[in-house]
């Protein structure tokens, strides 16, 4: 099962001057073309849905004959490659949660973990494992520091994923918390159209990247002429795609 995220915006009656419209964002770790399809019938959303567009030529029209060497085509194609794990993902809309527990959610085959940081305001978006014993964070709780502490032996992790605390480890004992394998691996997050996104992508080097580079911005979905529905679902993806383009 993946989690599908859909939002709806749908003008008011008293402002029915364009057809309703309907976007909707998918998870998958397959490169399935529908995000290209979106792309297609409007202007590009974002640069990252952009390079979703398939360039092939069509069947029906003959190889020119000052076609490039087969090398500079290669390289264009490697260039054009649309990188699954190099753009924003819809994870949840900020209505389905609560600030007081811990989420599961798996996005892109990603088991991740959704909670509420109050040191630092923001919601946050981790693995869903323990460095411990893999056990689920998400099955966790939020402790009297603000910490998602793990349910199994209670280590406490903050918004960083650095581990706080080891309540096994001795004081006078090493400082095992510490230690990078005590860590837990954060994703780029970000809350746009009260959605949170994320980067599935947790090196370093994109630790700042909604800085240089947005989540596709979606204009009805900030509109006040329309009313937003969102819905959150875990369904087969399959069906659903299929449901849409029936
Ligand atoms: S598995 Fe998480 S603290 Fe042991």
């Amino acid at each position: 099962m993946e989690a599908a995220l859909a939002a709806f915006a749908v003008p008011l009656p008293r402002t029915l001057t364009t057809k309703p419209r309907f976007t909707s964002s998918f998870s998958n770790p397959k490169p399935i073309s529908l995000l290209s399809c979106i792309s297609k019938s409007r202007k590009p959303i974002s640069d990252g849905f952009k390079t979703a567009v398939s360039t092939s030529p069509s069947p029906s029209i003959a190889t020119p004959t000052n076609s490039p060497p087969e090398s500079e085509t290669r390289d264009e194609s490697e260039s054009d490659k649309f990188d699954w794990y190099a753009n924003w993902y819809p994870v949840m809309p900020i209505c389905d949660l609560d600030k007081k527990v811990p989420h599961a959610k798996k996005v892109m085959g990603i088991d991740l973990v959704i909670w509420w940081d109050r040191n630092e305001s923001q919601w946050k978006v981790m693995d869903d494992t323990c460095p411990h014993r893999l056990a689920p964070l998400s099955d966790g709780r939020i402790d009297q520091k603000g910490r998602l502490q793990c349910v199994y032996h209670g280590w406490c992790f903050n918004g960083s994923g650095d581990c706080k605390l080891i309540p096994q480890a001795p004081p006078d004992g090493p400082p095992v918390h510490t230690f990078k394998q005590a860590c837990v691996a954060v994703y780029p997050s970000v809350v746009q159209h009260e959605i949170i996104w994320f980067w599935p992508n947790s090196e370093p080097k994109y630790k700042n990247i909604a800085e240089t580079k947005k989540p596709p911005f979606i204009p009805e979905l900030e509109d006040p002429s329309f009313t937003k529905l969102m819905a959150n679902r875990d369904i087969p993806y399959g069906l659903i795609n299929q449901n849409f383009f029936d």
